[in-house]
């Protein structure tokens, strides 16, 4: 069974209620979760050789949302290789927006230069097929855990 850290950004909180949801699903496979709401880089690191997921959603024109946008920006800027990384990325996103899921996007284009593996695919979540995203979030953790 795989540690996971689960790390948050949201803006109304639609993010952080599916994280919760999906950390339920992944927790009752067996998997050892921690969910982080405004997670720093001395967090990230815990898991440097573990499995993290994103789960956020899209703000402004593309952007990150501001609990998570300084993390990206540290891995970004302090963090090299992190080969031995694996990790999976919900986006939430509204597909009538040009940058549709850009911030999770982002995330995946940066973990993706900096070596570490995507495990299954990015989830994309539309908010205007899926009100309610946590059913596609969780249906998706069901399969995604246990490819861990
Ligand atoms: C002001 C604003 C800007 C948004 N910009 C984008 C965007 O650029 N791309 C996108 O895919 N979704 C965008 N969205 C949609 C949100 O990402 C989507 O509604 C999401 O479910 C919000 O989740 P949250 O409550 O966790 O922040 C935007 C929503 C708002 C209100």
């Amino acid at each position: 069974m795989a540690q996971i850290g689960i790390f948050v950004g949201t803006v109304y909180g639609n993010a952080l209620l599916t994280a919760e949801e999906v950390e339920s699903v992944l927790t009752e496979q067996g998997h050892q979760v921690t969910l982080f709401e405004d997670g720093n880089l001395e967090q990230w690191q815990v898991y440097a050789e573990r499995v993290i997921l994103i789960i956020t959603s899209t703000t402004g024109q593309g952007g990150l949302p501001g609990n998570i946008l300084p993390l990206f920006q540290q891995v970004k800027d302090k963090l090299g290789h992190q080969s031995a990384l694996r990790y999976g990325v919900i986006a939430l996103g509204d597909s009538s927006y040009d940058t549709f899921c850009g911030a999770g996007h982002a995330f995946d284009v940066l973990l993706q230069e900096q070596g570490a593996t995507l495990v299954g695919d990015l989830l994309e979540i539309d908010a205007m097929k899926y009100p309610k995203p946590e059913i596609p979030a969780c249906r998706w953790a069901a399969q995604w855990g246990v490819l861990l």
